[in-house]
This record gives C-alpha cells, structure tokens and sequence, in this order.
C-alpha cells in the first residue's frame, strides 16, 4: 500500500541554523531550540538578507521528481520545515534524497519508488498540504495512493474537493475511508477536460503533475496561473513534457509516456520578499532583499509605493525601506495572480496600522484570514473585521458569513503584549507587529514561521532587532 500524508498541525521548533551549525542540511531535525521569543520593539531594521526558492514551489518541485526516471537536481532550496516534510515523504516512498552540486541544492534520485508504510509517512508528517500533491504522480508509478487526513494554516476550511475531482475525472478511483482516502488507478490514468470553480493553485498543480503523464489530451480551463506554476511547468518541459499555456487560464498537456529528471534554479520566494519588505515599512528600516526581483512582484510594488514605502530595484535584489514621511492609507483586494496575493496582506497589515487614515482590506482567496487580528487589537491596533465585501467588488465570501474584510483605522501606537502566533504569514506578522511595539512582547508558537521562512532568527538578528529566545 502507498501511503501519502500528513498528522494535523504539528508544532514546528524554530531552526536557527546559524548558531546550531549545520546550516546546508535539509535533513529533519536541524537545530531545535525553543518556540518563543521576547522582543523588545522600537529598533527600525537594517541591513541585507537573501532569499532562496519560493516555498511554494520548491516544495511541488520536489514531487515533480517523482515523475522521472532519472535523478533530479533543484537548486537554491531553503531550509525550512516545509521542506524536511516533503523530503521524508519522498524518502518513505524510496526517493534517495541528498546533498546537490552546490550548497542549497538537493538531488532527488527516484529510481526505486516504492510502497510506503504508514508509520514511516506519520513519522515524518507535519503541517503541510503538499502530500495531496503525491496522488497524480504515485499513481503512475505504482498504482495506488492512501492520503490521511491533511494539515496545513488554519486560514479557511481548505477542502481537497477540487483535487479529489480532478484525480477521479483521470480515471483514478477515490474511495473515502474512516482513517483515509484511498486512490488507485486499475486502468491507468487518461487525459480529462476540466474546469476549476476557482483558479486554485494546488488543483492546477493537480492537473499538472497528473496530466504530464496521462494517456492523450487535457484541458485545464480557469487554470491559475501564479509565477510558482509557471515554473512548474518550467521544469516539466525540462522533464520532457508538453504544456502549452492559452490566454484566458486555459492550459493544454499533451501527456507524454516518459519523463527524465530535471536540473533547475528555483524561483525565488517572493512571499518572503513582500515579507520582509513590510518589515522595513512598519519599523521605519531600509532592507536590501537579495534575490528578489520585480515582474514577480509587481503588484506588491505597486501597493508598496501607494502606502509611503519606497524601493529601488537592483540585477541582484531590491531595497525596501521608509523613506521619511507619514504612510497613507490603501484599499487592498486579495486576489488570484495578477492580483494582490493573500499571502502579503498579513504582514503589509501592521504598516497599516501606522498610517494616516482608514484602509481596508478585502479577503478574497481564504475566508478566515483575519484570525492574527485579535492580538495587534489587543496590541492597541483599531482594526474591524466584518462579513461584508468591502473592497469594492463582491467575491464569493460575501454572502457567506465569513469575517473577510478588515477596516484599519491609523494611526496607531502599539504596545508590547504577549501573543501566539496563529499561522505562518499571520506569524510573521506578528513578529513585525512586536518589533514596532512600545516595549516588550513575548511572541510564542513562533516554530510555526519556520516553515516558510528560512533562518528567520538569524536574519531578524542581522537586521538589528532585539531579541532574546526562549523555550
Ligand atoms: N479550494 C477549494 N477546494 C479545493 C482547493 C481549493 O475550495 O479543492 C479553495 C480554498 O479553500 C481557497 C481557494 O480555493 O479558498 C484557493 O486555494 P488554493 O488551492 O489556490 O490554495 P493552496 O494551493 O491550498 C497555495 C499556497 C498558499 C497560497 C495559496 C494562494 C502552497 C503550499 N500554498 O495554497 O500559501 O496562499 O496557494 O496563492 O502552495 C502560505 O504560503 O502561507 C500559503 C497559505
């Protein structure tokens, strides 16, 4: 039996690489240390960090090599639990995973997939969506797949709705079970028509990891089309696949019988560029982010100048920084790419908090993103949610009941308080909300931020914030 999955939230410790050594290994338990940390605020940040490959692509790389016959190369991997989960899920099914030809890449070797056991899966499950993504490619290799029940933010309810139906509309049988899903394929997989309800992003992948080596034709229509995919499809045409991308979010695989492995440089993580840009913003500090880039982060851009903050864009990053001034007030909508992504509201919030006037944030992609909210309240932040639309357009939430639009009324002086981190962006939000705080706050369950922010300790430290861990 092919088993794929994860337990529920699991909480992650903090890898702080650079004080624990050991600072290329990806391997599962890296430098545990406690999962809280006292911050004095008021210092602005300062200085330059990099960042490597988007989490949300590296991770789907990382399955992708499943699907060759050869071993695989993927450079500029971070060092992040999300990361060490998809690495132990890979190792349970026999992909031999191990250190690249440069420091930060890894080789995946999949010649001997197998079966997996449950227990090994377990042991190396974590909160991460990514294993749904194991079923397309575990069912050409072996027939069948077993997918426990999934973790992952609590930012919505995250149904796997649109990838059950993509799988069986394949061929895949998909059989619900008390402890499961179960998948298998008795006759093979066959290229489908389909059409998403909503451009998501891990059912797009679906599609794709499924349908490059489907039998025949398929047709994916209201596709999302985020730079993450996109260089997905990258490397599946360097695996040997062809995709074509249609205008209107229409893209055609032609499923090929074979594919090889693939060398590649991953795109970097532009949530974390908006990440640490927001960061810059709210403590009046200057950041030079290498490895980021604009045409991924154009819209952010955009946003970035309209609030008060300023950059200027380098071959080998951009710098983010306040340039003086008081912060204006914006109305934000979350949306699919070329949008606003849903990830940068959270942290680009607690600017928002600092500026003159009344912004607005409407939620559009998840319909409960707003739960990190009730801390920087409590931190002296005026902010309301409400169930109504109120960016402008109406999205699919409005009449729904979910608290999706946030009023943040500026500014506002926050004070230090002792917080949980609810989720990974909201998380990181929080540390920004602590770092520009009167006073100290001691931010707990901070283990969670590294699963998309690699060595997050390391660089608050050499950005100059003033810190004390604990645990
Ligand atoms: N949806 C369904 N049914 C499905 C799948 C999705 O209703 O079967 C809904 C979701 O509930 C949500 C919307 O569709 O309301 C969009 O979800 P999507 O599938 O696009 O998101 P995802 O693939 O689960 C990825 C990223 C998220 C990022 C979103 C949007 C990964 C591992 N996660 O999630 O990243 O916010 O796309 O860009 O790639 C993060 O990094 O913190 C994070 C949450």
């Amino acid at each position: 039996m092919i088993i794929v999955g994860e337990t529920n939230q699991v909480r992650e410790n903090v890898n702080d690489l650079s004080e624990r050594g050991n600072a290329q290994s990806h391997g599962a338990n890296v430098g545990l240390i406690g999962d809280k940390i006292t911050i004095r605020g008021g210092r602005p940040l300062v200085g330059r960090i990099e960042v490597k490959g988007a989490k949300n692509l590296v991770t789907k790389a990382m399955v992708a090599a499943l699907l060759g016959e050869t071993p695989s190369i993927l450079r500029d991997v971070p060092n992040i639990s999300d990361v060490r989960i998809v690495r132990g899920l890979l190792e349970a099914h026999g992909v031999k995973v191990t250190e690249g030809d440069e420091p930060g890449s890894l080789q995946l070797d999949p010649v001997d997939v197998e079966s997996a056991h449950y227990a090994d899966i377990d042991a190396h499950a974590g909160s991460s969506r990514i294993p749904i993504l194991f079923c397309g490619p575990l069912l050409h290799r072996l027939g069948e797949a077993f997918i426990p029940e999934l973790g992952g933010c609590r930012i919505g309810d995250r149904p796997i709705d649109y990838h059950l139906e993509v799988l069986r509309k394949f061929g895949a049988v998909v059989e619900k079970q008390p402890d499961g899903i179960r998948m298998s394929a008795p006759n093979g997989l066959k290229g489908t028509k389909v059409e998403l309800p909503y451009p998501s992003v891990g059912a797009t992948e679906q599609v794709l990891l499924t349908a490059v080596r489907a039998e025949g034709i398929t047709e994916l229509k209201n596709a999302a089309i985020e730079p993450e995919i996109m260089d997905l499809i990258n490397i599946l045409q360097k695996m040997g696949a062809i995709i074509t991308v249609d205008t209107d979010r229409v893209i055609r695989i032609e499923g090929v019988e074979s594919l090889q492995g693939y060398q590649h440089r991953a795109l970097f993580d532009r949530n974390e560029a908006a990440s640490w840009a927001a960061a810059a913003l709210a403590t009046d500090g200057d950041i030079f982010v290498g490895g980021a880039k604009q045409a991924e982060m154009l819209t952010f851009l955009n946003v970035f100048r309209k609030v008060g903050g300023a950059f200027d864009i380098h071959d080998d990053g951009i710098r983010f920084y306040h340039p003086g001034g008081d912060l204006k007030p914006v109305i934000i909508e979350t949306d699919v790419h070329p949008g606003f992504m849903t990830d940068w509201q959270q942290p680009l919030v607690i600017a928002l908090t600092h500026a003159h006037g009344v912004s607005i944030v409407h939620e559009t992609v998840y319909e409960q993103r707003f739960g990190f909210v009730d801390a920087l309240v409590e931190m002296g932040a005026t902010i309301q949610i409400h169930r109504e639309c109120l960016g402008g357009h109406p999205c699919r939430f409005g009449q729904r009941n979910f608290n999706h639009s946030a009023v943040i009324a500026g500014p506002t002086k926050l004070v230090g308080a002792d917080i949980e981190v609810p989720d990974l962006r909201g998380g990181f939000s929080h540390l920004i909300a602590a770092l520009t705080a009167e006073g100290t706050s001691t931010v707990s369950n901070v283990g969670i931020i590294s699963r998309g922010y690699e060595n997050f300790i390391t660089k608050l430290r050499l950005l100059g914030a003033d810190f004390d861990l604990e645990g």
